[in-house]
């Protein structure tokens, strides 16, 4: 990769796919159709976001609110969920790709929580791009997971109330252990967050498009990254402290 690349591309990228309905509705096709080809697009997705250089790619996949559908969508959504496992994983191990899970994994099914940890226990090694999926994931939460957390350490003694800092608090959300989303996308034109990574989209730049999902292809995903690359992160800082230099 050159150094221009390193540069310039997004470390950590987070999408919501979003429009898949509208994109099936909008062709006379039921909903169904709409996710099958969002699974299609994601897939483009992946592979574009690693071809790029991308380190972590973080796609939301089902949130704790889309258990509000009604059922007939809901389980539909979690048998292609299965299915797609199945058949994507082993083709991403072979490229490298490291995909892990966040989210309360414990509403699945057992089939389901069975094939979450297979595909985490085959890719952990993978040294390529780290494929973040959540599901059933909630900004609010991985909050409350991460406070239970520190509260259960606090009260076996492990760190005292002083130790409760923001460091601690970013290392107990979920991707603790990754860098933070430098780019987030949305598609399907809605311009809300609806519940994604709250702590972690801090100081992420926003990017939004009209797009549907199995339309967003390789050359949105360059359009959203040079839109990326022409904004000046300051980080607080002045527009005359950063200077030139775009993502200091
Ligand atoms: C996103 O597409 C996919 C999931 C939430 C699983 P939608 O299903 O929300 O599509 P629209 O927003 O209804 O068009
Ligand atoms: C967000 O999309 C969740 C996923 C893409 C999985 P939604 O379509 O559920 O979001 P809202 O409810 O319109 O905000
Ligand atoms: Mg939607």
């Amino acid at each position: 990769m050159s150094i221009a690349a390193t540069i310039t591309v997004p470390r950590h990228v987070a999408v919501i796919m979003d429009g898949n309905g509208r994109w099936a509705t909008a062709r006379g096709l039921p909903r169904t159709a709409g996710h099958q080809a969002g699974v299609d697009a994601t897939r483009r997705l992946v592979e574009a976001c690693a071809e790029r250089g991308v380190e972590v790619l973080t796609i939301f996949a089902f949130s704790s609110e889309n258990w509000r559908r009604p059922q007939q969508e809901v389980s539909m959504l979690m048998e292609l969920f299965l299915r797609t496992l199945q058949r994507e994983v082993t083709r991403l191990h072979k490229n490298g790709i490291c995909v892990r899970f966040i989210g309360d994994r414990t509403r699945f099914d057992t089939a389901l929580q069975q094939r979450i940890s297979w595909a985490e226990e085959l890719t952990a090694r993978n040294s390529g791009m780290v494929l973040l999926i959540a599901v059933n994931y909630g900004g609010r939460w991985d909050l409350t997971q991460a406070t239970r957390s520190i509260a259960e350490a606090l009260a076996a003694g492990r760190i005292t109330p002083d130790s409760i800092d923001e460091q601690l608090l970013a290392r107990s959300v979920c991707g603790g252990d990754l860098p933070e989303p430098d780019l987030f996308i949305r598609t399907g034109g809605e311009r809300r967050l609806s519940n994604y990574l709250l702590w972690q989209l801090a100081y992420t730049e926003l990017y939004f498009t009209d797009l549907l999902w199995p339309d967003f292809d390789a050359a949105a995903l360059d359009e959203a990254f040079a839109c990326f690359r022409a904004k000046q992160r300051r980080f607080g800082r002045t527009g005359e402290q950063v200077g030139d230099g775009k993502h200091a």
